[in-house]
């Protein structure tokens, strides 16, 4: 579901035609619908509505500020991951009491900055995370909560590159040793335990493998409370996929809500969950121009202002975005089959190969659909092309929400050694 449609012939985000945000801001640009994302917040809040239940967003989905504020009005909390995304979580209004802090390789600084913080948990994923975290806070004077990451060991993610729940990849500590790490938190100072957490992947469509994990987890929080560690919460982590094309149809958040309260039962337990993908993915599309048409032997291509350095995912997922013209074509007008590509100097530089789309020519524009997550946040400078500006809108209005930096505040940061002045 999303805010992205036609209206008198001109694709609309909400109440505003993307070719004025095009006029106004130039292309490429992101921008991001309001509508969608609290349509999204509120469909999950209902779905949970037995439950008492934490949304902490999954800020690595999209960090801008205007999302997290847009979220922080939602009542959402925030996961993150580095001392960065903590800084914009707290700056967007989100409060600290919501925020919890995973990833496998937290240093010493911004374990600080989240104590110093007063964050709800710690998502510990190591034996030595675990020790530097007492030994931090304990030089601190204060107390960390924390609940273990455990690798349930299965697979799970539209795409390998995006599965983190088998034995053998990097996160979470290993199952069976996940009973001897709780019995070490009780052994160390200044850490008590609060929870047990799981993340097996993103963009995961099926239910049955989260199944799987949350009932082993679930049923090693009761045989660690058994132990009388204190386990209130459980984080369940993020992964429900969204369709990216007509036909997908991923399990909606009404079912998996559906099997965490089936498999919660009556126990007196809080729930958190972390999902980026399916409150952003969707409410957020990049417009991009045609610079030119290009005919080769055996194809046809678009070459599009906007690169893999803007939306990496189809360069490194493969992944498909459905992508539809600004200007709304006929129905029955022609069409054609078009490989999609961008400016940069590298042959993965491809949104699409052999894409049935009506008949477009250059100058006009596309909007790469179901970006709104892990779109911006991904992007980078290569080839030297500024980062593109992203635009938030609601109902009618419309405001620019990152600006496009200016050629001189790309280099502002670097510099030319002494010894070649
Ligand atoms: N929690 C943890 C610990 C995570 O690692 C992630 C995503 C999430 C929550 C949010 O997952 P979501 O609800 O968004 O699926 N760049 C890839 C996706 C990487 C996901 C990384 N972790 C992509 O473009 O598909």
């Amino acid at each position: 579901m999303h805010h992205f449609h036609y209206k008198s012939g001109e694709l609309n985000c909400e109440e505003v035609p993307l070719s004025l945000i095009a006029r106004e801001f130039g292309s490429p640009f992101y921008v991001y619908s309001t509508a969608t994302m609290e349509r999204h917040v509120r469909v999950i809040r209902e779905a949970f509505s037995e439950l008492n239940v934490l949304i902490a967003y999954s800020v690595k989905a999209n960090s801008n500020l205007g999302v997290l504020a847009t979220l922080a009005k939602l009542g959402c909390g925030a996961d993150v991951v580095s001392a960065g995304e903590l800084h914009r979580a707290i700056s967007a209004g989100i409060p600290a009491e919501r925020i919890v802090f995973s990833g496998v390789g937290k240093s010493k600084s911004e374990i600080r900055s989240a104590l110093d913080s007063g964050i709800q948990q710690f998502n510990v994923e190591s034996l030595e995370e675990l020790d530097t975290l007492s030994s931090v806070a304990v030089s601190m004077n204060k107390i960390a909560p924390v609940a273990l990451r455990v690798n349930p060991d299965v697979v799970a993610g539209a795409h390998p590159n995006i599965s983190t729940g088998k034995s053998g990849d990097k996160f979470g500590v290993p199952w069976a040793e996940a009973p001897y790490l709780y019995d070490r938190v009780r052994e160390l100072p200044n850490v008590i335990s609060v929870g047990i957490d799981v993340h097996i992947g993103s963009q995961i469509g099926d239910l049955p493998p989260m199944k799987t994990a949350f009932r082993k987890t679930i049923d090693l929080a009761l045989q660690l409370r058994d132990k009388g560690h204190e386990i209130t919460q459980i984080d369940f982590g993020g992964g429900l996929g969204i369709p990216y094309e007509s036909g997908d149809t991923p399990a909606t958040p009404a079912q998996y809500a559906g099997l965490i309260k089936e498999l919660v039962g009556s126990l007196d337990i809080n729930v958190i969950i972390e999902p980026g993908r399916v409150i952003v993915g969707n409410a957020g599309v990049l417009v991009s121009q045609v610079l030119y048409t290009k005919e080769a032997p055996d194809r046809t291509f678009l070459i599009l202002d906007a690169g893999m350095n803007d939306l990496l995912r189809p360069s490194l997922y493969g992944a498909h975005h459905d992508m539809i013209p600004l200007i709304e074509p006929q129905s029955s007008g022609p069409t054609r089959l078009y490989d999609i590509v961008g400016p940069i100097c590298e042959s993965t530089d491809k949104f699409a190969t052999n894409r049935k789309l009506p008949t477009i020519n250059s100058g006009e524009f596309l909007a790469i659909m179901s970006a709104g997550a892990y779109g911006a946040v991904l992007s980078s400078q290569y080839n030297s092309r500024p980062l593109v500006p992203e635009v938030l809108v609601k109902g009618t209005e419309y405001s620019l929400v990152r600006e496009r930096p200016s050629l001189e505040q790309m280099i502002a940061g670097e510099g030319i050694p002494q010894w070649l002045n």
